[in-house]
């Protein structure tokens, strides 16, 4: 079996049944040739996240939905990390929005624990949003792609844009944040351009780059 991504084959499997997320692979991907088929379009399962790290959940979506479908399929695991609370909720930034996925409740327990801590400082309210993409063969080969981007917890949360934890967090050298920027803005990438800045654009380059020749 053959370990590359030819965007002539038309689509890519993706291994995930979160919306923002797919909006968001879309919108990265189509620019490059692929049409984008989601883990939810083909029916599959949503496989248990048991890893520790970003990486091993990103393997664990990739690889179930490539050996349920005999395809290529791309995962991402992805989340925030907040520097105060020992990188909480990090891989766990999804369970943090419980059963009805609210990042509003996610986000104010989130500011809850940093006001516990007495973070009210620039300082020590600094985080990052991680996103780990796998690529997995139905062979179970695996490739990963890591991003991620630096920034500060802002309180109370601005902009109605993106999805999850957007609102919360405004990436270094900027004045808004991800809620308040058009994803074209939150991404800062297309192909064939130097500087993504979303972490999930950084490991986009990273993926266009190794798999694909772009840089
Ligand atoms: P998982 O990768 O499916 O475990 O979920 C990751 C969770 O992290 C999502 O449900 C979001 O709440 C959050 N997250 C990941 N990427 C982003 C992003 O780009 N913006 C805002 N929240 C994000």
């Amino acid at each position: 079996m053959t370990h590359r991504l030819d965007p002539a084959a038309g689509s890519l499997l993706v291994a995930s049944h979160n919306k923002g997320k797919i909006i968001e692979i879309r919108e990265l991907l189509e620019p490059v040739g692929f049409t984008i088929v989601s883990a939810a379009d083909k029916n599959l399962p949503e496989p248990e996240e048991t890893g520790t790290t970003f990486e091993e959940n990103a393997r664990i979506k990739a690889l179930a939905a490539a050996l349920a479908t005999g395809l290529p399929a791309l995962s991402d695991d992805s989340g925030v990390e907040v520097d105060a609370l020992d990188r909480a909720p990090g891989i766990y930034s999804a369970r943090w929005g419980g059963p009805d996925k609210d990042f509003t409740m996610a986000m104010r327990q989130v500011e809850e624990k940093l006001q516990a801590k007495g973070a009210t400082t620039p300082e020590a309210r600094r985080g990052r949003f991680v996103a780990v993409l796998c690529l997995a063969w139905p062979d179970g080969t695996t490739r990963e792609f890591r991003g991620e981007v630096e920034g500060q917890i802002v309180w109370p949360p601005r902009g109605t844009l993106g999805f999850g934890y957007d609102p919360f967090f405004q990436p270094d050298g900027h004045d808004r944040t991800f809620g308040e920027m058009s994803s074209e803005e939150k991404h800062g990438w297309r192909p064939g351009q130097a500087d993504a800045l979303s972490h999930r654009a950084r490991a986009f380059q990273r993926f266009a780059r190794d798999m694909l020749g772009i840089s």
